[in-house]
């Protein structure tokens, strides 16, 4: 879809400029696979999804996050952000926070009603929603990537990313500004945003957060079997949890060969901040003989927990055949020993 950027706007409503910008708003992505946890995240995004129910009724929800962690919410009614954790203003003053904040208030005003008057034009139907993402990833060698992406009923309007500093990237930049550049106001206003505060921003909660960030929880893995899928048929769980960072490998094997069949769940989080993973396999009963869930997280230090299915069953099978007639001989000789004492008091 094309949005057009009707023209008679003024230098001076540089937040309704940044609304437009913002219509064509940020989304973005964390720039895909994240790279080896144990160093913490490299990105920060904020999320933006705006729910035009009616005419006259709309929600924008926001929310900032370094990678999976959540740092802030955005309180609609006060437009306020709201921090999640002690250190997520990293060293910006509450000026400057107050400032971005002023922004962004002025920001969700002017996009909600700028989309509002352009329904018809876009040939929009009620209710719909546009998601926007915008942030800065700090990149290998100390490079810092600004990106923007803006999509509505799932189809991308606008993308932009720009590295920071470099030549390259102003000119990709100035490519970006020419596109809009009716609305130079906004077009600075963004650039500002995302080649400057975000970076300013990103490196100074990384290293405010950092113990927090960095920090190595080591799982807890159990096995279980889930409703058999079918006549003859097991299905295998291997449950994994209270982990950190997210990045996480489980899989079924036998031997050292990896269960194609295997399916991981989605992440959960746990309400402390940690992960649940799940990984399943649909096995013949029969066929389960020296199947194991291998475990590999960063905090385990190479160390990968290997549970092997049935095992816990024989050993504490063993266990209790050791331990049972063991108990019942020391049983048995505590009773004669006592029964003689007591025989021999009364003599
Ligand atoms: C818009 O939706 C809200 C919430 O569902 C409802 O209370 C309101 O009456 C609706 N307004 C119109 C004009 O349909």
């Amino acid at each position: 879809m094309r949005v057009q950027i009707s023209a008679e706007s003024q230098e001076s409503s540089l937040s309704a400029k940044l609304v437009l910008l913002l219509v064509l708003l940020a989304i973005f992505f964390p720039g895909g696979d994240n790279q080896e946890d144990s160093q913490g995240p490299t990105t920060f995004h904020l999320i933006q999804i705006s729910s035009f129910v009616n005419s006259t009724w709309t929600q924008n929800h926001c929310s900032g996050w370094l990678d999976d962690v959540q740092v802030f919410g955005w309180d609609s009614d006060t437009g306020t952000a709201i921090f999640l954790k002690p250190w997520a203003k990293g060293n910006f003053s509450d000026e400057a926070i107050q400032m971005v904040e002023e922004i962004f208030r002025n920001y969700f005003s002017v996009f909600t009603s700028e989309v509002q008057d352009h329904v018809s034009e876009f040939k929009l139907k009620y209710p719909f929603e546009i998601q926007g993402l915008a942030g800065c990833e700090l990149r290998t060698g100390g490079t810092i990537m600004g990106f923007l992406r803006g999509s509505l009923k799932g189809m991308d309007f606008i993308s932009f990313k720009s590295a920071w500093p470099s030549p390259k990237g102003e000119l990709r930049a100035q490519k970006f500004c020419t596109v809009i550049t009716k609305y130079k106001g906004i077009c600075e206003t963004v650039e500002k945003l995302l080649l400057e505060t975000c970076p300013q921003y990103l490196l100074s909660v990384l290293e405010a957060g950092k113990a927090d960030l960095q920090r190595q929880v080591k799982p807890e893995a159990w096995l279980s079997s889930g409703p058999s899928p079918g006549p003859g048929r097991l299905l295998l769980v291997c449950h994994v949890s209270g982990f950190y960072p997210k990045h996480m490998w489980v899989m079924w094997i036998r031997g050292e060969q990896e269960q194609e069949g295997t399916q991981r769940s989605d992440f959960l989080p746990n309400a402390d901040g940690t992960w649940y993973l799940r990984a399943v396999l649909d096995v013949a009963a029969e066929d389960t003989a020296g199947l194991a869930c291998r475990v590999k997280h960063s905090s385990l230090g190479g160390q990968d927990f290997v549970l092997y299915w049935g095992h816990s069953l024989s050993v504490g099978l063993i266990i209790l055949a050791i331990i049972v007639p063991c108990a019942l001989i020391f049983l048995g000789l505590a009773l004669w020993f006592w029964r003689r004492r007591s025989y021999q008091d009364t003599q």
